[in-house]
């Protein structure tokens, strides 16, 4: 089996087809013309992405003192006024004068090799925006004739319950983290809990992103797994450093490629950050954020004890000292992640003379985990046997494919694609001895397995 060298550059596009090809991710609206930032998951990227939130939702599970939640999406708007959100979450638009494109101004200062902090003010970005004007070429028609550079907020506004204009703007949620700051004082009152703890929640985000792009990595309806741990202000350096370690480990057990991984500093803290730092994945498009892990101080409960008026201090039954515990987040989106597993796994080698695309995803995430075939579709003898092995293979794990389209060869080409660790094949020796063909995705190598030891034997490849 021969490994040919990938060509970074038609990489996304490439990934993007077999995705639409196979039925992981479609084009939000594509039969009315697309609507930007927009994807819909298939059957594939349902489990892929299944298989994804599960290993997060163990591992948050597998650390002390988690505690799980499932916020609203929808929230009183004081929650983003006092989050910060509404005066300051926003990207740099600016807007071509002869096509009116909407850009990114950090963006097109990037294309020029010029780095430009998504966090500068508007009047910082304008000003170096205006050194290089001259030099910045507008993405849809290539004139260099731009406006100013403007802060457009990235909350996305409905009307939900909005019964007259005096009320409070409603806003969709901009992250999952405000949810469980919110209701920090519920799981603590539980009494199930006690300093220190964490809040675990995977749910849907929504940004008005000037520029959605590169596929699932900036959407503009997204999915975040989030975790805020709450700490004691002398224990949460510690926390921090924890958390780094921990979140490094779970792509390396998800079987990423540790030299794609690393982490990356932020330059410019944010005024109420401690530290805060990304763990970065080199996508075909470069070294990217893929996770971000903040220690954000007491600022999040501070300002909605401010706002709401609700003490949001933690009194130490022992010690009888009270404080506003500090947190430490850790925040990842389950898009993004997908779209990393997909960029990790996707290969295009040689089996013998045959070319072929694989996609070489780690057995506990693939979305089928073996294939089942008859050798022939017109020998009853065989179908009916192959369906038995079939029905105990999907009753144990569920993602099993029954697939006897085309020749075997297309079969496992297919199989191959969507990442199919293990393909079984009932030839008529089965029905002699009772054995399978089980063919290995990643070398292609046949093995014969009699049929009461495929169970155990698949459980153990795919742990
Ligand atoms: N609560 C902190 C927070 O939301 P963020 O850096 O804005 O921080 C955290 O987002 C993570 O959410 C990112 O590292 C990324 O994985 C994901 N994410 C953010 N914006 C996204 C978008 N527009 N599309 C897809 N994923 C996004």
């Amino acid at each position: 089996m021969k490994e040919e060298k990938l060509d970074k550059n038609n990489l996304m596009e490439k990934i993007v087809s077999l995705c639409k090809r196979r039925g992981f991710v479609f084009q939000g609206s594509e039969i009315y013309g697309g609507f930007a930032g927009t994807y819909d998951w298939g059957s594939l990227g349902v489990a892929l992405k299944r298989n994804i939130t599960d290993t997060w939702n163990k591992a948050m599970q597998d650390h002390p003192n988690m505690t799980f939640l499932d916020s609203s999406i929808f929230t009183s708007g004081k929650v983003w006024e006092a989050s910060g959100h509404v005066s300051g979450f926003s990207d740099p638009l600016i807007v071509c004068n002869k096509c009116k494109e909407k850009s990114r101004a950090d963006h097109l200062l990037e294309n020029i090799g010029i780095k430009a902090d998504e966090k500068l003010s508007e009047l910082e970005i304008n000003k170096i925006f205006n050194e290089s004007r001259n030099k910045i070429k507008c993405p849809g028609c290539g004139a260099k004739d731009f406006g100013k550079v403007h802060a457009s907020n990235l909350l996305a506004t409905s009307n939900l319950g909005m019964l007259d204009e005096n009320e409070q703007q409603v806003y969709l949620r901009g992250e999952t983290a405000q949810g469980i700051y919110i209701n920090y004082k519920n799981v603590l009152d539980t009494g199930f809990v006690s300093i220190p703890f964490g809040i675990a929640q995977i749910g849907k985000a929504f940004r008005n992103e000037i520029s959605p792009r590169q596929f699932l990595f900036r959407k503009r309806e997204f999915e975040q797994m989030e975790m805020q741990y709450f700490c004691n202000p002398n224990e949460a350096m510690d926390n921090y450093e924890i958390w780094k370690k921990e979140r490094m480990e779970y792509y390396q057990m998800l079987g990423i490629n540790p030299k794609k991984l690393r982490f990356k500093p932020h330059e410019n803290l944010v005024f109420y950050a401690k530290a805060a730092c990304d763990i970065e994945y080199e996508f075909p498009f470069g070294w990217n954020e893929l996770e971000g892990i903040h220690y954000r101080g007491d600022y999040d409960l501070t300002q909605h004890q401010k706002f709401s008026g609700v003490d949001m201090k933690f009194c130490d039954e022992e010690t009888k000292e009270k404080y506003i515990p500090h947190i430490v987040e850790t925040s990842v989106g389950v898009d993004r992640t997908v779209l990393m597993v997909l960029c990790d796994a996707y290969c295009e080698d040689k089996i013998g003379e045959s070319e072929r695309v694989v996609l070489k995803f780690p057995p506990k995430l693939a979305p089928i985990v073996c294939a089942v075939s008859p050798l022939l579709k017109n020998k009853p003898e065989l179908i009916s046997k192959a369906k038995d092995v079939f029905d105990v293979l999907k009753a144990e794990f569920g993602r099993v494919a029954w697939d006897d389209n085309g020749n075997i060869g297309k079969r496992y080409r297919r199989q191959d694609e969507i990442g199919t660790p293990y393909c079984i094949v009932v030839d008529f020796d089965t029905l002699a001895d009772n054995t399978v063909t089980v063919r290995d995705r990643d070398t292609g190598e046949q093995e014969r397995i009699k049929v009461e030891n495929l169970k155990s034997y698949i459980k153990e490849k795919i742990q």
